[in-house]
């Protein structure tokens, strides 16, 4: 038995990177697995990202470990799209207990989108990816979790949404991360009579099969030294949080942010 045998797991974005090593956790704890992406293939973009030459997607990856798995091709800034989609996986696995709302992403060079002079189409772009896209998965699953009288929600910010960058850039990003940390205290003083706890992981710098190469070719140092730890994270390490957050573990814990960046000061 694991900690989640018999529970019901949703993470969004989870074709690859943190979302892949979120599901792929859950997965070992016991949970059957529900997966949204708007590309279930995305693995194939980054060739860090290749899951075993037998799997075409994740969810063959997460079915080989023996438990339950579906996935479903939706973008979460679509609301009637995620709705439908979350319909679709409860019918499919059962009610669900733990949400990770994980798809996100920000857009542009990380030295671009400052403050001031931020794109209008990018932050909009951004905002509606990251912010919409938690708010509109956690409208479609709370009320289940409600009647229920219990649930986790995990949402995920950055370590850019709790701390500004040094020239103000990509603030675009920074200030999607920042409303889904203000949405996630209010969510937690709302839910938490339901016996529903609501967190946030922020990653700092972690090395994804996306982030690998980008790291590599700016210089790994200008990112490692503002660690306390002089490294990169790993997908492990936030996954370890994820694993708290979602288990019993965390049951007198809500509406807390829990930074994962290796002791980052900027
Ligand atoms: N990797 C890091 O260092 C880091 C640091 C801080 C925060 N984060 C956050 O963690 C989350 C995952 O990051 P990652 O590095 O694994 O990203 P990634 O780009 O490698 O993976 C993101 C996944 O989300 C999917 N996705 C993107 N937009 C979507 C949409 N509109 N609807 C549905 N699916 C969508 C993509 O297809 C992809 O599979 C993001 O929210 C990101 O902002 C990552």
């Amino acid at each position: 038995m694991g900690k989640l045998s018999g529970k019901v797991a949703l993470i969004t974005g989870a074709a690859r990177g943190l979302g892949r090593a979120y599901a792929i956790r859950l997965a070992q704890l016991g949970a059957d697995v529900g997966i949204i992406d708007i590309n279930l293939k995305s693995h194939l973009d980054f060739e860090k990202e290749a899951i075993g030459n037998e799997f075409t997607t994740v969810i063959d990856e997460l079915r080989s470990m023996g438990i339950n798995a579906y996935g479903v091709e939706a973008d979460v800034s679509d609301e009637l799209q995620i709705g439908n989609a979350v319909d679709e996986i409860a019918a499919k696995l059962g009610d669900i207990d733990v949400l990770v709302a994980n798809a996100g992403g920000g857009s542009g060079s990380l030295h671009e989108n400052t403050a001031a002079l931020v794109n209008s189409e990018e932050l909009k772009k951004v905002m509606e990816r990251n912010f919409y896209g938690t708010v509109y998965t956690v409208k479609a699953v709370q009320g289940n979790m409600k009647k229920r009288g219990t649930g986790k929600i995990v949402t995920v910010t950055s370590l850019y949404g709790i701390l500004a960058n040094k020239e103000g850039s990509y603030a675009h990003y920074s200030a999607s991360k920042s409303a889904i940390i203000s949405y996630t205290k209010n969510l937690a003083q709302e839910l938490g009579p339901f016996n529903i706890q609501v967190n946030a992981i922020a990653p700092g710098y972690i090395g994804t099969g996306r982030l690998l190469d980008f790291f590599e070719k700016d210089g790994l140092e200008k990112y490692t030294d503002q660690t306390a730890l002089k490294r990169l994270g790993t997908p492990d390490d936030c996954a370890n949080v994820i694993e708290f957050l979602t288990t019993n573990m965390s049951d007198y814990v809500t509406g807390t942010v829990i930074d994962v960046s290796g002791g980052s000061i900027r």
